[in-house]
């Protein structure tokens, strides 16, 4: 099969690249541009590790091909924050130890993020519902349920 040309912007750059149809989403983010912070647990969309931000909604990178992100926004993990300039997040899974393998952590902050920004999540609940289809195989959920209320109603949210 003949590659595919696809134009999208990534964590803010432009990117242009020809891509195989069948190429993942998830695999082009890892291989094709090196952004490994998105991580491939399941590969059919129940774990959420792929969970990348697309034109602003989180999406499993594992269910889509690359060519239909052709024009799209994206934002994976790497475009939070970075050591050194982590967002409010970020520190607030650091303070509230919310991560212990950090297999998960790429997902659950993505996920997180696009709650909070639509969300008021004025409850623990709500927060629970809005992670739900995360999976945590450390079973963390408690200490990412207090990073995220931590963040939530606060003006520095991401
Ligand atoms: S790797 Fe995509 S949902 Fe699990
Ligand atoms: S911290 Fe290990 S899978 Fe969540």
């Amino acid at each position: 099969m003949s590659a595919r040309p696809i134009k999208l912007t990534v964590n803010g750059v432009a990117c242009e690249r020809a891509v195989e149809p069948r190429l993942l989403l998830s695999d082009f983010l890892r291989h094709t541009l090196g952004l490994t912070g998105t991580h491939v647990g399941c590969e059919h969309g129940v774990c959420g590790a792929c969970t990348v931000l697309l034109d602003g909604d989180s999406v499993r990178s594992c269910l889509m091909f690359a060519v239909q992100a052709d024009g799209a926004t994206i934002e994976t993990v790497e475009g939070l924050g970075a050591i050194g300039r982590m967002n409010a997040l970020q520190e607030a899974f650091h303070a509230h130890h919310a991560l212990q393998c950090g297999f998960c952590t790429p997902g659950m902050l993505i996920t997180a993020t696009d709650l909070i920004k639509k969300y008021p999540l004025a409850s623990d609940d709500a927060i629970r519902d809005g992670l739900s289809g995360n999976l945590c195989r450390c079973t963390g959920y408690e200490h990412i349920v207090r990073a995220v209320r931590a963040v939530v109603g606060k003006g520095d949210a991401p």
